[in-house]
């Protein structure tokens, strides 16, 4: 069946650079529908030649050293309609060009709105996305749109893909829910956390489930702590108003960090399907242990990098954290007083993003890490006796690193998978409703209470705050 991308916020950051190379990459290895077209929809005033040309610019920025084959009859299938997000008018424009495009395949397509904007212009679309029809497919009086009463009912699906954070707290994701509600139906409805959609990161499962080694060991009784860390060298770019109203907790914690914690914590779901994935997912975000005031001060840090203020003069006054660190503990028997840490920064070290598990020292503890990015891979640190007379132990590593195998040559990127997925109407790597509610729950305290709490500042290219 045709289908048709309409991408809200289309000359932004993310969709430059990731949705449109993404796109590309999928359209290149003969992933995407026959009949696609893409409709670019921001304030940005492209035509359809310049913003095929950005489009162009930021395919070829991703992926200088690959092909571009096939890019002039991918690129003759995207449109753009310039306007604002808050102007009914914009919604109107976008439902007449949908209906246009329609009439020439003679078919009632499929849709994806895809709203690669900050959170806080969710309503707003909504709302307008309801105002304009544009959440019914093909709509308008039959005359208008022109299709017989046998295309409209052959009528594709429609689905929305929404970014996180989704909400800025529990109270407000829950009202925005409502309002989507009305809207979609969950099974319509894609929330994306892209770490889901992270090749490593649905090997956890595998992982975990596929090998019968790990399984018995995997609770209290074996396992001490679990370090979850998700540390970025880079800082905030070019997207100073959106972090300076996000902050590290919200813009990593509350989706990607816990979404990890989930899938390393949560039990077998028994069969590879969505509906059982997300039920054990969501089983662990509402056994996280909500803190209250006290422990908010005892078990976690915020702090910001010094150069924070000074990137940007609206940030002078900046109390925002780029850098967190919680402890965070289940009500479940399995992991019943086992430490989960969870930490994340920006302007750190080095970019690594992995999941440490450490073991109970008999003598000495073993570390298995399962490592995100980059390096991707697992290793296990072991105790063996050092060569010699000695009875000395030494530890020593078993590893498995991706980039030695040759279906790494080239991973999929996330943004590939989470279109991919959409189209096939897959949800198991998105977070329900559900999900979120919970997710949020655990994480309004601790946002509520840092207010009275210290921001510490750390050094560029540092660990980050090293108290606690
Ligand atoms: C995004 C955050 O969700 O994830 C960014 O908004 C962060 O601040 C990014 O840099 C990290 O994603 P990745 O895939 O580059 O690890």
């Amino acid at each position: 069946m045709a289908t048709i991308f309409v991408i809200f916020g289309a000359s932004g950051d993310l969709a430059e650079r990731k949705l449109l190379p993404a796109l590309f990459d999928l359209f290149r290895k003969d992933l995407l529908p026959e009949d696609f077209f893409v409709y670019g929809v921001s304030r940005h005033e492209y035509t359809d030649k310049s913003f095929r040309k950005f489009t162009h610019e930021a395919i070829k920025r991703k992926q200088s050293s690959r092909t571009s084959k096939g890019i002039a009859d991918f690129l003759n299938r995207f449109f753009y309609i310039s306007g604002n997000f808050e102007d009914p008018e914009t919604y109107m424009r976008v439902a007449e060009a949908l209906i246009a495009q329609d009439k020439q395949l003679g078919v009632c397509s499929n849709k994806a709105f895809y709203l690669a904007v900050p959170p806080s212009r969710y309503e707003i679309i909504f709302e307008n996305l309801a105002y304009s029809g544009l959440s019914i497919p093909c709509v308008g009086p039959r005359e208008k749109v022109g299709l017989s009463a046998e295309v409209l009912a052959k009528a594709g699906w429609t689905r929305i893909l929404v970014e996180k954070p989704f909400g800025r707290d529990l109270e407000t994701a829950q009202k925005l829910d409502a309002k989507l509600g009305l809207l979609f139906k969950e099974h319509q409805i894609f929330r994306i956390d892209h770490y889901l959609a992270k090749e490593t990161v649905q090997n956890i499962l595998t992982f975990r489930f596929s090998n019968v080694l790990f399984q018995p060991v995997w609770n209290k009784n074996f396992i001490e702590r679990v370090e979850i860390t998700l540390w970025e060298a880079g800082g905030i770019g070019h997207r100073a108003s959106f972090y300076e109203d996000v902050g590290a907790l919200r813009d990593v914690g509350q989706n990607h960090i816990l979404q990890l914690l989930a899938l390393t914590a949560m039990d077998d779901p028994g069969i590879i399907e969505a509906d059982a994935i997300r039920k054990e997912r969501l089983k662990i975000l509402q056994a996280l242990h909500c803190m209250e005031p006290k422990e908010v001060l005892l078990r976690t840090v915020r702090g910001q990098y010094e150069s924070y203020t000074k990137e940007h003069h609206s940030l002078s006054a900046s109390q925002t954290e780029t850098f967190f660190r919680l402890t965070a503990f289940l009500k479940t028997e399995r992991w019943e007083g086992v430490p989960f840490i969870l930490e994340s920064g920006k302007k750190m070290e080095e970019t690594k993003t992995e999941v440490k598990i450490f073991f109970k020292p008999a003598k000495h503890s073993n570390i298995l890490t399962l490592r995100i990015q980059p390096d991707e891979g697992i290793s296990v640190v072991f105790w063996a006796k050092k060569p010699g007379f000695s009875q000395e132990l030494e530890p020593r590593r078993l590893s498995f690193l991706y980039k030695d195998t040759i279906e790494a040559l080239e991973l999929p990127d996330a943004y590939e998978r989470v279109l991919y997925d959409c189209i096939r109407g897959d949800q198991t790597l998105f977070t329900s409703t559900n999900e979120v509610a919970a997710s949020w729950k655990f994480i309004t305290p601790i946002l509520e209470h840092w207010d009275t709490t210290r921001l510490y500042l750390y050094k560029e290219g540092s660990i980050g705050v090293a108290t606690n």
